[in-house]
């Protein structure tokens, strides 16, 4: 099995030393590569900027990237040849219209920024997915959890979302732990209690193991 995960970060250059980011440590997607290599799949993991080590296993091929359109076509160029898509990166939605070439300096009370939309990555490659394909992407929701994901799960062409639960202490950016509910195309709800984050990654990829098998024995 060949998996293409998706990990981390994104960060949209505004001048040379600064970007719009956000707060994903990639470590839920570094726990994924790890696990689906223990069961001896080989991985590309296109990374953004994470603090992580790069993995050391010969199963896993780490790619780093920075902004969303490097992700996306790094992702572009493995996707027809993986078995299996794991969307765990955390990429900005938008990206400044221009960046500066020079450091922008400090002028008057306010400031506006125009942003563009950046490339949904796994809708993008959601509409070249084969029948054979089995894609899982990621949600975090705080409003109507369920209806949400479950949408993103269509609009998407994912097999499985994995909901991440913000309301629960120890679970989500930062932390080792993680709580998460699994959404299938049926509307089948899947809950896996709060534990480690690598811990977690072994339960999902033995989840993404049986449905991959079932759904194109
Ligand atoms: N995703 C992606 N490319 C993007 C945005 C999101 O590949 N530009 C993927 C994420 O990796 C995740 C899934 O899509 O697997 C859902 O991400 P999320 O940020 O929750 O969805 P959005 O489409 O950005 O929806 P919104 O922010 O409006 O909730």
């Amino acid at each position: 099995m060949h998996v293409l995960l998706t990990a981390g970060p994104t960060y949209e250059p505004l001048d040379p030393v600064r970007f719009l980011g956000n707060r994903s440590t990639g470590k839920m997607g570094y726990a994924l590569a790890e696990a689906f290599a223990e069961v001896g799949a080989t991985v590309t993991l296109v990374s953004g900027p994470v603090q992580l080590p790069t993995p050391a296993s010969a199963l896993i091929q780490t790619v780093r990237v920075e902004t969303a359109q490097q992700m996306y076509e790094a992702a572009a160029a493995v996707a027809p040849a993986a078995d299996v898509w794991v969307f765990a990166a955390a990429v900005a939605d938008y990206r400044p219209a221009t960046v500066a070439v020079d450091k922008i300096k400090k002028a008057g009370e306010t400031l506006t920024l125009e942003l563009i939309k950046n490339v949904d990555i796994a809708a993008t490659l959601g509409e070249t997915k084969r029948a054979e394909q089995f894609a899982v992407g990621f949600a975090l929701e705080t409003t109507n959890e369920l209806a949400h994901a479950l949408d993103k799960l269509h609009r998407k062409n994912f097999d499985l979302v994995v909901l991440n639960s913000l309301r629960d202490t120890g679970a989500g950016f930062g932390h080792d732990t993680n709580k998460v509910s699994v959404l299938d195309r049926a509307g089948q709800v899947l809950t896996f209690e709060l534990q480690a984050k690598t811990q977690l990654a072994r339960r999902l990829v033995a989840l993404v193991q049986a449905r991959f098998a079932t759904t194109y024995a």
